[in-house]
């Protein structure tokens, strides 16, 4: 038997694919949030979000979204707005480390595509993007994060990681996500192994 530790760990970031939520601000501009507390099952994706953020404020005003995520190569882009929020002014708990910044568009050089149903534009960098709307939000952690489930309306990918012949499938060999780990970014490592499950995704019946 391998011997354990009780550990008291700041974080417990342990890796998961980061995401870049863009929602609406009251101005009609648009704002990014890099988060990683993303996860999907079904057509729902479930979002953590801290509730001091903008994208908690966007996001229970006009339950419109887009979760784009972006491939290892952002990366830069994706740190260049990290020490940013769209709040102003900037929430007494999130000073010194943030400041505010109006456009995370220009900061990070990302380029804003119109979505076909929701009100959010959608990040062009980005290979996957996930047009979804709020479905319910549950308040967690005394109230300091919110718990967000979304239906997903719409997925928009980039023809490059598709796989070129049969019904539309990712070609995990050419989707190369961006994951964050106790705040360090990895690209995806080797392939590993299959589920079980796997071949069954190539048929056109969708399976969950
Ligand atoms: C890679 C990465 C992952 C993050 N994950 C989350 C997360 O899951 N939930 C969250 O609320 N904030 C997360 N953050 C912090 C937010 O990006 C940060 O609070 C930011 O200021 C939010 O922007 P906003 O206030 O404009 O929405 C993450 C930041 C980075 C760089």
């Amino acid at each position: 038997m391998r011997t354990t530790r009780s550990v008291d760990l700041p974080v417990l970031y342990f890796g998961t694919p980061v995401a870049l939520i863009t929602t609406v601000n009251p101005d009609g501009s648009s704002n990014i949030s890099p988060i990683s507390s993303a996860w999907a099952l079904g057509s729902r994706y479930l979002l953590g979000l801290g509730s001091e953020g903008q994208a908690a404020a966007n996001i229970e005003r006009l339950g419109d979204l887009v979760i784009n995520l972006p491939s290892a190569d952002l990366v830069y882009a994706v740190e260049a707005i990290a020490p940013t929020t769209g709040r102003s002014p900037v929430p007494a708990e999130k000073v010194p480390a943030y400041r505010h910044e109006r456009d995370k568009w220009g900061l990070g050089n990302f380029s804003p595509v119109p979505s076909d149903t929701v009100v959010p534009p959608r990040i062009a960098e980005c290979p996957v993007q996930i047009e979804a709307r709020v479905a319910q939000v549950v308040p967690i952690d005394d109230g300091n994060a919110l718990a967000v489930e979304a239906e997903v309306l719409r997925v928009h990918v980039h023809e490059e990681i598709l796989k070129t012949h049969g019904p539309d499938r990712i070609d995990t060999e050419k989707w190369n996500p961006l994951s964050y780990a106790f705040r360090h970014y990895f690209a995806q490592g080797p392939h590993v192994g299959s589920n079980f499950r796997a071949p069954l995704l190539d048929e056109p019946v969708v399976v969950s």
